[in-house]
């Protein structure tokens, strides 16, 4: 690991009207690890990450990338930075096929005397080699609906299409595992892994403490809009990061 990280925000708040969504908050996130934000509900997890993804402006506070100062406006101006989300939505296209998910929006094109055609064949052959060299997931069929696919890989195309954008180095990942069986869950574990070991930095939301445990090298515990603590899975319990969850006071 970097001694440096890559994301750094510093002292972010973030005021809707009169509900402090988060208050003075801290978070560093590392290239080449998974870092898991966990907290009960309404603790401030997917504003902060949504502030990161640039949809939200912070009220105040900074987000550097890289040692440079983040001045987004919107999601494209993130995406622009390297910062992309997947949600657990998936935003997918489920009418289309996983190759038309993965280039929608930025449809290759080919010219045919002059006239700009849909390279549909290099659409597809990209899609297959975006999946099976950066997530080792072979997909059972590129010619069905995405809808027909599996919880696990419709997930590693939701995955493909993000990791595809060049220059992306921040990952982040709202409950992917929320819907899914055991099964499911085991399999994007793996592709978390697999995003992680490419040197991205993955920022992973999640109320699963087993995933969490599983595949997160570092845990940001939030709670009532405030960082309650950050532990190294290594050194640390499901335990000890519960207990940050619900507050000492509670806890005792
Ligand atoms: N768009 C919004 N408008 C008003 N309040 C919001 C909005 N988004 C979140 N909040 C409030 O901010 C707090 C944190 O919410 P959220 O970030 O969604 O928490 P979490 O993802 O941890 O459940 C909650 O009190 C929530 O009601
Ligand atoms: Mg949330």
């Amino acid at each position: 690991m970097l001694s440096e990280p890559l994301v750094k925000m510093r002292n972010i708040s973030k005021r809707f009207g009169g509900v402090t969504a988060l208050s003075g908050v801290d978070l560093d996130a590392y290239a080449g690890e998974v870092l898991a934000i966990v907290g009960d509900n309404g603790a401030g997890k997917s504003t902060l990450i949504k502030i990161l993804t640039g949809v939200y402006q912070p009220s105040e506070g900074e987000i550097t990338l890289g040692g440079e100062t983040l001045e987004m406006t919107n999601h494209s101006d993130a995406i622009a930075k390297g910062i992309d989300a997947v949600y657990q939505t998936l935003a997918l296209a489920d009418h289309l096929d996983p190759a038309a998910n993965m280039f929608l929006g930025n449809e290759l094109t080919k010219s045919f005397f002059g006239i700009p055609l849909l390279d549909n064949k290099k659409m597809r052959s990209e899609t297959e080699r975006v999946l099976f060299e950066r997530l080792g997931v072979k997909l059972r069929s590129m010619d069905a609906a995405t809808e027909s696919l599996s919880g696990g890989q419709r997930q590693a195309v939701a995955i493909a299409r993000a990791v595809y954008t060049e220059g992306l180095r921040v990952l982040v990942m709202d409950e992917p595992t929320a819907a899914l069986g055991p099964q499911e869950t085991a399999r994007t574990l793996k592709l978390i892994e697999a995003v992680k070991a490419q040197g991205l930095a993955v920022i992973l939301i999640s109320h699963s403490l087993d995933d969490v445990f599983q595949v997160a090298d570092r845990v940001h515990v939030q709670r009532r809009g405030q960082c309650a603590g950050v532990v190294k899975t290594s050194e640390s319990s499901q335990q000890d990061v519960l207990g940050l969850i619900v507050g000492a006071e509670e806890a005792a």
